[in-house]
């Protein structure tokens, strides 16, 4: 990733650092100590969380939140709750079951640490503990409490991110249509990462007019997102990665880049990040943290 990144004089660098640092600090606070009983899982679930992920999501949730005139602090339990998930999905995702991998943001992943079973318990516990999490927000009359349960669980559940993991495994060793791919991509990442940004409105009591932008951005913002990511395990190392790089091909995984080919590829996430800027319009100007994520998501090279 080159150099320091700025955007309409918006400084990405200087909101990544202090937004990781706030959400870092929030989590340890809503997670059991390593040290409480039975300590196996609780290490387990904080060594996955604190492996060094990007914090992609709590970002796109406290920047969403920021968008609609809101504050970090109302917006850290959604922001908390959504890592937790993506967290899980990884550690499940990694397991010999599923993808099988040894490595994860340039760690050995959860199960080869702690071996199968406490690796997937720890992937229960986090999804558990989100919604505990996630209990903590204010709530407003417009998005009481149970408005922000079912937001996050049909993100999580057999219809968005469980569906998109069901249809990539399924899809292995095969020849998929294209819109197919859509469907895995918009479930396994682009749900979870709309849920953040729709979440973090809520958190700020936002309009039905910016809840309705927010998913517009978020829904365009995650397909990209997975876009580029298969674009990257293909043209990244395994060191840059911090997970095993290639890996898609080697599997036989449906990817866009082998299904449309690489420039193709590059082509749909640079016009689905133009679609996420578009949705922003009605903030006019007033999510310039949303629009330098967007920026930085479509440069990632990680
Ligand atoms: C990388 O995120 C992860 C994705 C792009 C999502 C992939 C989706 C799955 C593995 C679905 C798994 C689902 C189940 C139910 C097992 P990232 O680049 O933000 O990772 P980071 O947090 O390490 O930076
Ligand atoms: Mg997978």
């Amino acid at each position: 990733m080159p150099g320091h990144h700025t955007t309409n004089g918006f400084d990405l660098d200087e909101f990544l650092a202090r937004a990781t640092q706030a959400v870092n600090r929030a989590l340890d606070r809503f997670l059991p100590p390593a040290t409480v009983r039975p300590a196996t899982i609780h290490k387990a679930m904080r060594y996955s969380l604190f492996a060094g992920g990007k914090r992609m999501r709590p970002a796109l949730c406290l920047a969403a939140a920021e968008a609609c005139g809101g504050s970090w602090a109302e917006a850290m339990p959604p922001a908390c709750a959504v890592e937790c998930i993506h967290t899980y999905s990884l550690i499940h995702d990694d397991l010999p079951a599923m993808d099988n991998d040894d490595y994860r943001r340039g760690k050995p992943t959860c199960h080869k640490v702690f071996g199968e079973g406490i690796a997937i318990l720890a992937g229960d516990a986090l999804l558990t503990h989100a919604f505990e999490i996630l209990a903590q927000s204010r709530g407003w009359p417009r998005y009481p409490h149970p408005r922000l349960v079912v937001e996050l669980a049909r993100a999580a559940g057999s219809l968005q991110l469980i569906a998109g993991q069901v249809e990539d495994l399924e899809a292995e060793g095969k020849k998929i249509s294209a819109s197919r791919l859509q469907y895995i991509h918009e479930r396994k990442t682009s749900a979870l990462l709309c849920c953040a940004v729709r979440l973090g409105g809520m958190s700020a009591n936002c309009t039905p007019r910016h809840l309705r932008a927010l998913t517009n951005f978020g829904y365009h913002v995650g397909l990209a997102f997975q876009v580029i990511d298969d674009i990257l395990d293909v043209t990244q190392t395994s060191e840059k990665l911090g997970k095993t790089a290639g890996k898609d091909t080697r599997a036989k995984k449906a990817t866009y880049p082998s299904i449309v080919g690489l420039e193709k590829s590059r082509q749909i996430a640079e016009s689905l990040t133009q679609r996420a800027f578009a949705a922003l319009k009605p903030f006019r100007g007033r999510a310039r943290a949303l629009e330098a994520l967007a920026t930085f998501l479509l440069q990632r090279d990680r």
